[in-house]
């Protein structure tokens, strides 16, 4: 079992997109049972809310369904939890180390590292681009799962 945490400022435009198409991107391997996957943020602004229409707009245009999803902040308790904590950009990175106290155990990640296109995911709720965010993010997702399921073609 692998559990994955992605994670971003809001928890309501980025980190849900994440979990949702990483969600279906295993559901159509066939993988559910090897896999948890759940999004959290790094500030308390919108704890408690839905994704933002913007993310769940583009994720029905995708054919992606939504499991249910309210934003919650991440704890140092998730640091234990989870095998691979995931953030979109650096200045996630960062808030992420401080809720977990660092990084002992060299879990964290950024989503486009999987990638050969590495760097920051934009934050859509200053660009208002989700097209944009969604294929960084389904990139992101794609070559994630293709390491977790085969990891020496991206090693
Ligand atoms: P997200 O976008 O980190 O991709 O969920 C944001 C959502 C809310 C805020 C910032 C970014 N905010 O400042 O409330």
């Amino acid at each position: 079992m692998t559990r994955i945490l992605f994670v971003c400022l809001g928890n309501i435009c980025r980190s849900p997109m994440a979990q949702f198409v990483m969600q279906e991107l295993v559901r159509r391997e066939g993988l559910e049972d090897r896999f948890e996957i759940d999004s959290a943020a790094t500030s308390r602004e919108e704890i408690g809310n839905l994704p933002h229409y913007g993310t769940r707009n583009k994720l029905a245009q995708m054919g992606i369904p939504m499991g249910a999803h309210r934003a919650r902040q991440m704890t140092g308790a998730d640091y234990q939890k989870y095998d691979l904590l995931i953030g979109m950009e650096r200045w996630n990175l960062k808030a992420m180390q401080r809720i977990a106290g660092g990084d002992p155990d060299h879990k964290m990640r950024l989503l486009l590292d999987y990638t050969a296109r590495k760097g920051d995911i934009a934050d859509p709720w200053y660009t208002g681009d989700f097209d944009r965010t969604f294929d960084d993010i389904w990139e992101g997702c794609q070559a994630l799962l293709r390491h977790l399921t085969n990891p020496r073609v991206t090693e």
